[in-house]
């Protein structure tokens, strides 16, 4: 059996529409086997005639010629020439300030290249790169012989989520956390792909293999410092650490000991094996880590046992999806086998930093779905509010509102908040009112005639539960930031091509919406534990100067400043806002994905300006400020993961064949996803 890495993933039962895979295009951006049918930039559907508006407005086939006349060059004087090739190309706008901005830096011209590139005036370098040793007796990185073993002491794939936690109170000490999400095993193995027109095919896994796969899963606490004016890993921290797809962790809440989580290895339904999927985060106010597991469905295959009572629930979440093959090798991946796994992931997890050995927890009270990250901010009454994205297309908004307050003088005593509280979930009003509704067992329709027996039948089924309250259905929700400075909160929502006319409303204006939108939220009374609010479209995205896109950007944004697909987001300690961005690629929008600085108050509201692009193929993760703003570091996942657009390549990418080998750039090295760290070089508050 091979495993076709394109092949149309199964539709979530919520979702209507079939996938519309065109069988002459190849997906060559695989941001992972299970977001390639959620990511825009990837996805086939996206509508042509807005592609091609595009292209047409950038002169992007005019670019691309001129790259491909200098690809021939390229070859023998390396890609300064088609750097150079496309900056002739482009236009010269891009370094004034916008009138009023909050920013003030020189733009990085949007495009597509092998490398990463920084504003000027700043510094981008690799702090940590897949395969880097974390520990004293951590085995150099040797990509041809990898194991397991090894991989559990290095840095894992797929750098996602990143944050900072000062060790003592410096902005220049601290712990850096950082989630794994997934696997790319085209780029990550040797020998194991074959082409076959245009498209890769990976051979099966093996037993060696599916252990480096779930080794280099899950997290990494690793501590740092700034000497000298250059971050370094501190190598033999005492609070070093990796969390991986078999670490034990303990399910506590409201639904830990519910008979649906018992298996046959874990009778008492609060012990599981390892988490999955951790795409974003967060950092709470006492300091723990937390990890979202998003799209836990694709590591499940087999099937139910005929007429077993999770076959509804497992439909909703998409259950199985069967990416990866580790229920060849591992039994609770296999449905036939431990029918009740699945509902052991989809929840967000919590790790003490503060203790290497610690059990981390998978806190239930925060529901269950695709996880996309837990931003918190303590509110007026010191309860604490995270506010929790379901990334899948028409899927929603959540937050959860501790019961209990937080104490600042006493860490202990918040390390079980996240076990009691209220799970909300958003409904907004074309009104733009905005309403919070309870999750909550016995109220509404969450009660036995719903076949909801108590609370945990309630958090197991989130999404359920939420679509009988009446939810209003999304174009993805990734990462949620509240922003503690002007009282706000933004909702980064990446596309839906799958949107039809007749389901657009006011929160979700686009139908076939390529290039995704923010909202802003405003709690009432500026009280994030509120439940009632308003709301407004901050930002439409893709290209403005093309009127069916629909964008709105400002007037003040240039070539370079807009982008699609917003996804992951982060609030500076000026309350300024970062949008990082999933999908942007050579045919789609002309750029890689970036980091973009974005206006959000007075005159400049709604301007965007590039500060930080990707190499090819690779997808923005982070971004992340230190309390002091003068250090952003920023997560490089899957680069090279694609090329068949890009015309220097043109042609899938794989470990063999890659379309970039960043960031070594050495013939006997993989591409590696690595975190970025950014400073000024002049030692400054970043985009100031
Ligand atoms: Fe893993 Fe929704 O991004
Ligand atoms: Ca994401
Ligand atoms: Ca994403």
């Amino acid at each position: 059996m091979t495993v076709d890495l394109h092949r149309p993933p199964q539709e979530s039962a919520h979702q209507e529409s079939a996938h519309q895979e065109s069988a002459d295009q190849v997906s060559p951006f695989r941001t992972s086997l299970l977001e390639e049918a959620d990511g825009a930039g990837s996805n086939p559907t996206l509508n042509p005639t807005m592609g091609e508006l595009i292209s047409v407005r950038f002169s992007r086939r005019g670019l691309l010629k001129g790259a491909l006349a200098v690809s021939a060059i390229a070859a023998t004087v390396g890609p300064a020439a088609l750097m150079s090739a496309e900056k002739a190309h482009a236009a010269s706008d891009g370094t004034a300030a916008a009138n009023g901005s909050a920013f003030n830096f020189i733009e990085v011209e949007a495009g597509v290249d092998e490398t990463h590139h920084v504003a000027e005036g700043y510094d981008a370098e690799v702090l940590l790169r897949w395969g880097d040793p974390l520990f004293p007796d951590s085995p150099t990185f040797d990509p041809k012989n990898q194991s397991a073993e090894a991989q559990r002491r290095q840095f894992g794939y797929n750098n996602d989520y990143v944050g900072f936690i000062p060790l003592d109170g410096s902005p220049e000490h601290g712990l850096l956390v950082v989630n794994h999400e997934y696997t790319n095993e085209h780029l990550m193995f040797p020998g194991i792909v074959s082409v076959a027109e245009g498209k890769l095919k990976v051979a099966p896994a093996d037993k060696a293999r599916v252990d480096i796969e779930m080794a280099a899963h899950g997290g990494t606490i690793v501590e740092i410092r700034k000497v000298d004016g250059k971050w370094q890993v501190v190598r033999d921290g005492k609070l070093n650490r990796r969390i991986t797809s078999t670490t034990p962790m303990q399910i506590t809440g409201p639904a830990a000991g519910s008979d649906r989580l018992k298996t046959a290895a874990d009778a008492t339904g609060t012990q599981v094996i390892g988490t999955l999927n951790n795409c974003a985060g967060g950092v709470t106010p006492w300091g723990t880590y937390v990890m979202a597991e998003e799209n836990f469905h694709g590591y499940f295959l087999g099937k139910l046992p005929e007429g077993y009572r999770e076959a509804a629930n497992y439909k909703r979440y998409g259950v199985p999806e069967a990416s990866y093959e580790w229920g060849n090798i591992y039994d609770r991946f296999d449905l036939a086998k431990v029918p009740n796994e699945p509902n052991r992931f989809g929840w967000i997890v919590e790790v003490d930093v503060n203790d290497p050995t610690s059990v981390p927890k998978k806190r239930t009270a925060m529901g269950r779905f695709k996880h996309e990250g837990a931003e918190s901010i303590v509110a007026k009454d010191g309860r604490v509010v995270f506010y929790l994205g379901d990334d899948e297309r028409f899927d929603y908004v959540y937050k959860f509102v501790t019961s209990g307050t937080f104490n600042p003088n006493d860490r202990a005593a918040n390390m079980d908040l996240l076990d009691s509280g209220t799970l909300y979930v958003a409904k907004f009003d074309s009104s733009g009112a905005l309403e919070w509704l309870p999750l909550v067992f016995g109220q509404g329709q969450l009660t036995a005639a719903n076949g909801f027996d108590s609370q945990a039948d309630v958090l197991i089924e989130t999404r359920r539960a939420a679509d009988l309250l009446g939810a209003t259905k999304m174009d993805r929700p990734e990462d949620i930031q509240p922003n503690g400075v002007n009282g706000k909160v933004y909702v980064m929502l990446t596309n839906n091509t799958r949107r039809k006319d007749e389901q657009v409303d006011a929160a979700n204006p686009r139908a076939k919406n390529a290039f995704g939108h923010i909202i802003e939220i405003a709690e009432a009374d500026g009280d994030f534990a509120a439940t009632k609010g308003t709301w407004e479209v901050l930002l439409k995205c893709g290209d403005p100067s093309v009127a069916a896109v629909g964008a709105s950007f400002s007037t003040d944004t240039t070539r370079n400043g807009w982008f699609g697909m917003p996804d992951n987001c982060a609030v500076d300690t000026a309350g300024r806002l970062w949008v990082s961005t999933d999908g942007n690629n050579p045919k789609d929008t002309g750029r890689t994905d970036g980091l973009w600085a974005v206006d959000t108050e007075g005159s400049a509201r709604a301007t965007s300006k590039l500060f930080f692009r990707v190499p090819v193929g690779a997808e923005m993760c982070g971004p992340l400020f230190t309390q002091d703003d003068r250090t952003a570091f920023v997560a490089v996942q899957h680069p090279g993961d694609g090329g068949t657009d890009w015309a220097p390549f043109g042609r899938p990418s794989y470990y063999e064949d890659l379309s970039t080998r960043w960031p070594d750039f050495k013939d006997d090295m993989p591409v590696r996803p690595a975190v970025v760290v950014i400073t000024k070089k002049d030692g400054g508050v970043i985009g100031s």
